[in-house]
């Protein structure tokens, strides 16, 4: 796989996120409360263990995500009825459900121009396992935010587009966020563009509460290694056995929340910030907002990033939406 983007300014974007990464983690831990930015969980061995969490019983997101997939691929590429297509996805996983989409198109004969953007190299290695480069399929991987990705793609093919934002990545974003990343989203696309995007919905709680702390604690390994991952290229010195991981639903926003939960008294420090940090027992560090959604959510968010939305696609269960919009 060409990973475009990285091979042309691999240098400067190291340095760069590196710094950003440092900046963020100086800002987030000296606020009150504590907080992280659950972007940062994904270095190499955090897409890792994402990967494991796709596959546990417990995170029906994915498999959910997967079955509706499988009903709905065959309708994109009549929808977009063009012989050829560029498809861009925003934060990609290993590579299984694009693959579902990727095929659609190839199996009708459209050329596909692939676009996969995602904040972690390892991620684009997962994807390498699924997919691969072929007669009618060009892929250009841009490792990088969302919005510098979009218009790489953009600059880069001038196909018709369908963007793939699944898995409720976008349930990382408060409302606010949200609105914007969608209004950044759209001011990039072109008339008729798609966007096809998932949003796990709002259920029962215990049964989404299990989601984030599975009782095999893949998810606490998954929370506690952005610590891990500090220590690494920070040179901090977390104990990370003096951390607890506690994932719960927040009903008045609507969230999943989770938090790393000191359970003593104690001084970390991070040597490249040249910076001491004192947590208190049980002081919690907020690590990440998973928001859960109403069909009517879904609706107004269409509204509101300016798009007409085509259809809600729904698993067996209900528990999960990927919702058709068009620019
Ligand atoms: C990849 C952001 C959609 O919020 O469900 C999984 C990440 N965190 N388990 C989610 C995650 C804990 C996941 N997203």
């Amino acid at each position: 796989m060409i990973i475009t983007k990285l091979l042309e300014d691999n240098l400067k974007l190291q340095t760069l996120s590196k710094l950003q990464f440092a900046k963020d983690i100086n800002i987030g831990l000296s606020s009150t409360p504590k907080k992280l930015s659950s972007k940062y969980f994904y270095d190499t061995r955090g897409s890792q263990i994402f990967q494991e969490i796709t596959k546990l019983d417990e995170y029906y997101l994915t498999r959910a995500e997967l079955e509706i997939l499988e009903r709905i691929k065959n309708i994109l590429p009549d929808l977009v009825g063009k012989n050829e297509v560029d498809i861009v996805e925003l934060g990609v996983g290993d590579g299984h459900k694009t693959k579902i989409i990727i095929n659609s198109f190839l199996d009708k004969k459209i050329k596909v121009n692939f676009f996969p953007i995602d904040i972690s190299a390892e991620a684009m290695h997962l994807l390498e396992d699924h997919i691969s480069e072929s007669k009618n399929l060009n892929i250009h991987a841009v490792v990088g935010e969302y919005i510098e990705g979009m218009n790489f793609a953009r600059e880069h093919s001038k196909n018709r587009q369908i963007v793939l934002f699944l898995g409720s990545n976008i349930g990382n974003f408060n409302k606010t966020d949200g609105e914007n990343i969608l209004k950044k989203i759209k001011s990039i696309l072109k008339k008729d563009d798609f966007l096809l995007i998932g949003f796990d919905l709002k259920k029962d709680i215990e049964f989404m509460t299990r989601a984030y702390s599975d009782h095999e604690g893949i998810t606490a390994k998954f929370n506690l290694n952005i610590l891990e991952r500090i220590n690494t290229e920070l040179r901090g010195n977390f104990e990370v056995e003096n951390f607890e991981h506690l994932a719960l639903y927040n009903p008045e926003l609507g969230a999943m929340e989770s938090y790393l939960i000191s359970l003593k008294d104690q001084i970390v420090t991070i040597s490249e910030l040249k910076k001491k940090f004192k947590f208190d027992a049980y002081e919690p560090i907020h690590l990440e907002y998973s928001f859960k959604f109403l069909e009517k959510d879904i609706q107004d968010l269409s509204i509101q990033g300016g798009f007409k939305c085509i259809g809600n696609f729904k698993d067996g269960n209900k528990y999960f939406i990927d919702s058709l919009w068009q620019v």
